[in-house]
C-alpha cells in the first residue's frame, strides 16, 4: 500500500457521524465482489434512465456502481433502506436529499468520480461542502491550461514552481478550485479566476480571497487529501474546525 493511502481506513459497523465530524469516503468502482447489475433494484426511474445514457458499458457500469454505493452509504447513516433515499438537485446539478418541508436536512454530502474511483464526503446537518478527485496527467500543458482557468495569483504561483513541482502544483490548484465550486454548487456559472486558493506543497490549502466578497474567504476550510502520487483531491467545507474521518468502502485505496 502506498503510505499516502494509510489513512484510510475500514469503517467500524457501529458507524456514527457526530456535529463537527466530516467522513470522507473512499471507493473503487470496479466490479469486484457487487456487479453494477446488483445496484440496478436500489436505483430510482430516472437514475436507471441516466444510466442507460451513458454510451460506454464501462461509464454506465461505475455510475451505476457509484449511485449504488451513495445510496448504501447514506442508508445506513440514516438507518433507511437505500432504494428508500430520493435525492433532489439543484439548479446547477447538485444533488442533496430531499428536504421534508419546514425540516432541516439530517445530512448534506458531496461527491466526486475520477476513472475507477469514487470519493464522497458526508457530515452532519446542513453544510456546504464539495469535494474532487483527478488523476494526475502527465501530458498536459499545465502552464497553459493556468493560463486559462486559474487566477492571476495562482498563475503567478504556480509559474515560480520546478518543473518536478509543477503537475502536483497544479492538481492542488485544481482540485482545490474545483472543490470549492462544488461546495458553492454554482457549477461553472462562478468564475475560477474569481477567487485565489494557496496551493503550494509546502502550506496548508486555504482559500485566500474571494472578489466577490471581503470576508468569505475566511469562512471556508479546504484540504488536500492523500491519494497516493497519481491522484489528487481536496475538501472544502464552510466553516472550520471539522474533524475529518477518512474511510474506504473497500479494498480501494490499495490500488492507489
Ligand atoms: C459539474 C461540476 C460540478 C463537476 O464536474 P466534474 O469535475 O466533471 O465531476 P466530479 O466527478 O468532480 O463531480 C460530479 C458529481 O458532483 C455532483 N454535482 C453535480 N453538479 C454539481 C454542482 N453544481 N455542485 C456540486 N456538485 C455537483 C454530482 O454528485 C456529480 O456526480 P453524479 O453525476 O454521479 O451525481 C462542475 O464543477 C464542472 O463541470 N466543472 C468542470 C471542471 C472545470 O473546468 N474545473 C476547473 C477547475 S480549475
Amino acid at each position: 500500500m502506498n503510505p499516502m493511502s494509510a489513512i484510510w481506513k475500514p469503517a467500524p459497523t457501529n458507524l456514527e457521524l457526530h456535529q463537527g465530524d466530516v467522513h470522507i469516503w473512499l471507493a473503487t468502482l470496479k466490479p469486484t465482489a457487487t456487479p453494477p447489475s446488483s445496484f440496478r433494484s436500489i436505483l430510482s426511474k430516472d437514475e436507471l434512465e441516466r444510466a442507460d445514457r451513458f454510451h460506454r458499458q464501462e461509464n454506465r457500469d461505475h455510475w451505476i456502481t457509484s449511485r449504488g454505493l451513495l445510496r448504501i452509504t447514506l442508508g445506513n447513516y440514516l438507518n433507511s433502506g437505500a432504494a428508500d433515499i430520493e435525492f433532489e438537485y439543484s439548479k446547477h446539478g447538485k444533488p442533496s436529499l430531499l428536504a421534508s418541508q419546514g425540516e432541516s436536512l439530517p445530512l448534506s454530502f458531496n461527491l466526486s468520480h475520477s476513472g475507477p474511483h469514487m470519493l464522497c464526503a458526508v457530515v452532519a446537518g446542513e453544510r456546504e461542502l464539495g469535494v474532487d478527485i483527478e488523476f494526475k496527467s502527465r501530458n498536459l500543458d499545465y502552464t497553459k491550461l493556468a493560463d486559462r482557468f486559474f487566477s492571476k495569483n495562482e498563475v503567478t504561483a504556480l509559474k515560480r514552481l520546478s518543473r518536478q513541482q509543477l503537475r502536483d502544483g497544479f492538481y492542488n490548484c485544481w482540485t482545490c478550485k474545483e472543490a470549492f465550486v462544488k461546495a458553492k454548487g454554482n457549477g461553472l456559472s462562478l468564475p475560477l479566476a474569481d477567487f485565489d486558493v494557496t496551493f503550494l506543497p509546502d502550506r496548508p490549502a486555504k482559500v485566500n480571497k474571494v472578489e466577490w466578497h471581503p470576508d468569505e474567504a475566511g469562512q471556508w476550510s479546504l484540504t488536500r487529501l492523500g491519494l497516493g502520487s497519481d491522484y489528487a483531491g481536496a475538501l472544502a467545507i464552510k466553516g472550520k474546525n471539522r474533524k475529518l474521518k477518512y474511510w474506504r468502502m473497500d479494498d480501494s485505496a490499495d490500488g492507489l
